[in-house]
């Protein structure tokens, strides 16, 4: 049967139109959705969004990581000093890596080991060497615990001039410091049940270029409690609520870490009084009772199995002490 030229025509135009048919790519994965963050805090955990307080923390540490001067930070523990350090270096394009001090603790994990290799042994730099080469902040918790000899080899490394950092362990006189390397050190207040803490002495604060005290959350803990809670705006009130009691006393001052557990817990299901008494009043020494208390006053009408007259017996036993 004879074809006419017009459907030949036809004929081509469609195969043309199938040659232009893409092939079955690889379908790129969608972006992940970040809730929407602007400036410097884009980068911190979903959960975390700035107080005000936090806010201007965060631009006075911004100043000093910016400028490579040492700071100390001095606060409560939990109060989000870790997570503003680490947004900020990531900010600054910077490496954040940290780690905690505590009494008899061995540096040599810190500065660097050797260790077997091959049938060799060979020098591993620890992290405060690598954080040093590569320029990181690194952040020294708990600072106060930290041994004399860490202390005094970080000495070389706080000048504000010809930093060094020598390491005749490895036989090596002197590494490089990146000029980018910054140290953040915290530590906890001395007095307010910070057992062993107190401020240093005038040689090693006169290295630190600023002192910072934080006294308050960093983090606006609404959101955070949301975050927390999978928005349960109840609870979320109610924990805050229960923050703001118990910090009317210094004695009794929880942090933004202690509500993180106290969320977690009933929202896992436990018993919001009970949860008090497990993950709050056993940090508060001496103030158990005052903790159960403002507990009981902001969680007794949540949930069915409260029973706002009765006090479970290791509440009581507190309580009445
Ligand atoms: N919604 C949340 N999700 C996850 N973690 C939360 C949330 N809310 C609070 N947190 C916790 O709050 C804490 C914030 O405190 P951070 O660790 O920065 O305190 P810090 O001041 O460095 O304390 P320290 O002095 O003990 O080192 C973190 O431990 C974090 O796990
Ligand atoms: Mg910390």
């Amino acid at each position: 049967m004879p074809i006419n030229e017009s459907e030949i025509d036809k004929l081509l135009k469609q195969l043309k139109q199938q040659d232009k048919t893409p092939v079955a790519t690889k379908t790129p994965k969608p972006k992940a959705q970040k809730p929407s963050r602007s400036g410097k805090w884009k980068d911190a955990p979903s959960w975390f969004f700035p107080s005000k307080y936090g806010e201007q923390v965060a631009d006075e540490l911004e100043v000093f990581i910016n400028n490579r001067t040492p700071v100390m930070c001095i606060g409560g523990t939990g109060l989000g000093k870790t997570v503003i350090t680490d947004m900020i270096a990531r900010k600054l394009g910077r490496g954040s890596v940290g780690f905690n001090c505590y009494s008899g603790m061995d540096i040599a994990s810190l500065v660097g080991l050797w260790l077997p290799h091959k049938g060799d042994v060979i020098w591993n730099h620890g992290i405060v060497t690598n954080a040093i080469i590569r320029g990181d902040v690194l952040r020294i918790e708990e600072w106060t615990r930290c041994t004399p000899e860490l202390k005094s080899k970080m000495f070389g490394i706080m000048d504000s001039k010809d930093r060094y950092w020598a390491l005749p362990e490895a036989k090596i006189d002197k590494v490089d410091v990146h000029e980018n390397f910054t140290i953040v050190a915290s530590a906890n207040p001395a007095g307010k049940g910070y057992v062993g803490t107190m401020r240093e002495d005038k040689a090693t604060m006169s290295r630190f270029g600023a002192v910072i005290e934080i006294n308050e959350p960093l983090a606006d803990e609404k959101k955070a409690m949301l975050n927390a809670t999978d928005n349960n705006h109840d609870l979320s009130q109610r924990i805050v609520r229960f923050a703001e009691l118990c910090r009317k006393d210094a004695l009794t001052y929880v942090s933004t870490r202690d509500i993180y557990y106290l969320a977690t817990a009933i929202k896992s299901g436990l018993d919001p009084k009970r949860a008090v008494e497990v993950t709050i009043a056993p940090k508060f020494e001496g103030m158990e009772s005052a903790i159960i208390t403002h507990g009981r006053s902001v969680f007794e009408d949540m949930g069915k199995e409260i029973k706002t007259d009765t006090v479970s017996s290791v509440a009581k036993g507190k309580t009445d002490a």
